[in-house]
């Protein structure tokens, strides 16, 4: 019988693309992908990061997986994508049962580390970040199939470094593939038959930036619309801040380009975007939004909207709302402020609240406490006090549902740390 494999996708379209490899590799080692985990051979997440839900998410369903791995011990578990390239070999401590974690440069490696797993030589850890190089020889080509829409990735990082992101953290420095490279897909993809283009990568309008050469993405855009046979053009995600002129004048130039467009706001406040290293200012997000209306009155806008940024005041978050009403977008995708390991921001601590969180140190506490802690070895516990936050301590499994009294020594974004009296 044929072996088989259960792969599921979180997160954005380099993901989405990623599994696309990851499903061609699986099926050159000859599995087959099902629709449950229960039945498979091998259990894949390709994993996302950018806010902290995202994160358990993963950690939720690799538990679940456990109980698979004891009835069949050759069950290979792996975890790829951005958690796997934040936690690395964090995931396989935590995680015994994991066989494999590999991060967002090392997808080519899957089936070498496959190998490996199923040799019995123990876990298996790829997270090392790749030359350029190396990286533009290993640019995700689309595996052949078939589709009427497809993406077709033109970049790939981040240098933004917008300070709450994890992305330039987890995905590496912003490379772009060769003009040329991107063309002859979009034509192989014309000649099986796709009709609409996607073209994609975490900041497109900063094309072919870093290695400064033109095109740049208006040029690019052109030849994409040049291509017979496409018949539809889109692209996700744009930057306010380079969005230039000439890729604003394409929505009106060039017809094949849809009348639609993602250009993420973040804050309807200069203060916030200024602290979020968004490079921008409202008025200035504005007038782009003015000029795309002019040159294309049928333009639909979306947006992405961050609450919860820290420092942020009632009067920034009206600010925001003020904004998001007089744009009038068709979409809005609101998210609460996450603070992610290692960006800028996490070390920007809400001063209101670190004076309120932090005054509790040197304190003693009730804590209800409901399990073991992850975060301190095996026989740590953690509970919470009575205003909700996650206390850590060590202390005796036996305490667990009493309420024990807590002296807190150390105050971080999220939780507390102690030592029971
Ligand atoms: N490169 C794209 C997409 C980034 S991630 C862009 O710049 O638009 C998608 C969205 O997630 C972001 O636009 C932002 O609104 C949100 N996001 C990213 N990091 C976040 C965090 N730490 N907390 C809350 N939302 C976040
Ligand atoms: Fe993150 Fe900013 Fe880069 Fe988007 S542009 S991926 S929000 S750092
Ligand atoms: Fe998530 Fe990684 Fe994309 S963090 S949004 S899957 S680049």
């Amino acid at each position: 019988m044929a072996k088989s494999f259960y792969l599921e996708t979180f997160g954005c379209q380099m993901n989405v693309v990623d599994s696309e490899r990851i499903v061609a590799t699986l099926h050159s080692l000859g599995y087959q992908q099902v629709a449950t985990s229960e039945e498979s051979d091998l259990i894949l997440l390709n994993t996302c990061s950018v806010r902290d839900k995202a994160e358990r998410k993963v950690y939720g369903h690799l538990n679940r997986f456990k109980a698979l791995k004891q009835e069949n011990p050759r069950l290979i578990i792996g975890v790829g994508g951005c958690v796997a390239q934040q936690e690395g070999e964090k995931i396989l401590k935590k995680l015994p049962f994991v066989d494999l974690v590999f991060g967002t440069h090392n997808v080519h490696r899957l089936a070498e580390m496959i190998g490996e797993v199923a040799a019995r030589r123990g876990q298996q850890l790829a997270t090392e970040f790749l030359d350029r190089e190396t990286r533009l020889r290993l640019f995700p080509r689309r595996a052949a199939g078939s589709g009427i829409a497809r993406f077709v990735t033109v970049m790939q990082g981040c240098d933004n470094f917008c300070t709450y992101c994890v992305v330039p953290l987890v995905r590496g420095r912003e490379i772009s593939r060769p003009c040329s490279e991107v063309i002859d897909e979009v034509r192989a993809l014309a000649r099986q038959g796709v009709k609409e283009i996607t073209l994609i990568g975490q900041n497109v309008n900063s094309y072919n930036r870093q290695e400064g050469i033109s095109p740049d993405f208006s040029g690019l855009l052109q030849q994409v619309h040049g291509v017979d046979g496409i018949e539809r053009i889109r692209f996700v995600t744009s930057h306010p801040r380079d969005l230039s002129a000439p890729l604003i004048d394409s929505f009106a130039s060039l017809d094949k380009l849809c009348p639609q467009l993602h250009l993420p706001v973040q804050s309807g406040s200069d203060r916030i975007l200024t602290a979020m290293n968004r490079g921008y200012t409202v008025d200035e997000y504005r007038r782009q939004v003015e000029r795309l209306r002019a040159v294309r009155p049928d333009i639909r806008l979306s947006s992405d909207v961050i609450v919860g940024f820290p420092g942020e005041r009632q009067e920034d978050a009206d600010a925001s709302l003020a904004l998001v009403r007089e744009i009038g977008y068709a979409d809005i995708y609101l998210f609460l402020y996450s603070s992610r390991p290692g960006t800028a921001a996490a070390a920007l601590v809400d001063d209101n609240s670190q004076k309120i969180w932090g005054a509790d140190v040197g304190q003693v506490l009730p804590v209800l406490v409901e399990g073991p802690s992850r975060r301190n070895g095996e026989e740590s516990l953690f509970g919470r006090s009575p205003w909700n936050r996650i206390v850590n301590f060590r202390g005796d499994p036996h305490l667990i549902g009493t309420i024990v009294p807590v002296k807190i020594i150390r105050n971080n974004t999220n939780t507390q740390f102690g030592t029971i009296l």
